[in-house]
């Protein structure tokens, strides 16, 4: 889905399909830079992370391995709460392997402290995150991505994965929808 079929359902374009490529260009590289020689496991977490997965993965040189994880925030629609519940986990033994998260969006943090929680008391050699998106006006809890491709403002977006009410995770550009959309 490009921008144009939104039609008036658009309202802004934060980032289009040609920043999003070349930024996965270089964050790729500078993964398979930092993982040169090491084993390596993609953890991508349902449902928003698909196109990151498949796109960075795809962009990366490594000889990796790729997972998937599910989880449900308790919460309003829009915010998380911090109570996280397993749907779906990993298929593969974590334990002494080099694991690095892969997100759509880190908003408050909250999905992403309790899986880093989780994903550590499995014993792996290390654990990192990768995210697309990050707003820094909405942490609530720390954390630290090593990669991020871009900081966006405090406001609802879809598209790459993210969604409204399940629609526009097939977006090809990151954008605000206009407020008549949400009413
Ligand atoms: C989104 C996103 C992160 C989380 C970020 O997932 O993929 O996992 O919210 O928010 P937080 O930093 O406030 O915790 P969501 O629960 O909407 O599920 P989805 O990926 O299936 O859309």
């Amino acid at each position: 889905m490009h921008s144009d079929d939104l039609g008036v359902d658009l309202e802004r374009i934060l980032v289009d399909e040609e920043a999003l490529n070349r930024r996965i260009v270089e964050l790729a590289a500078q993964v398979d830079a930092d993982y040169a020689g090491r084993d390596l496991i993609l953890v991508g977490v349902l449902k928003g992370a698909v196109m990151l997965m498949a796109d960075l993965s795809r962009a990366m040189k490594h000889p990796l391995e790729m997972d998937w994880m599910a989880v449900s925030s308790y919460g309003s629609g829009t915010t998380s709460s911090g109570v996280v519940r397993i749907i779906k986990d990993l298929d593969r033994d974590i334990t002494g392997k080099h694991v690095l998260v892969v997100e759509d969006i880190l908003d408050s943090g909250l999905t992403l402290s309790w899986l880093l929680r989780n994903l550590n008391s499995r014993g792996p050699a290390s654990v990192e995150v990768l995210t697309m998106l990050r707003k820094p006006e909405a942490v609530r809890v720390a954390v630290t991505p090593a990669y991020v491709g871009f900081d966006i403002p405090n406001e609802f977006v879809v598209g790459y994965g993210l969604d409204y009410a399940e629609k526009y995770r097939n977006l090809r550009v990151v954008a605000t929808l206009a407020p008549h959309v949400y009413s």
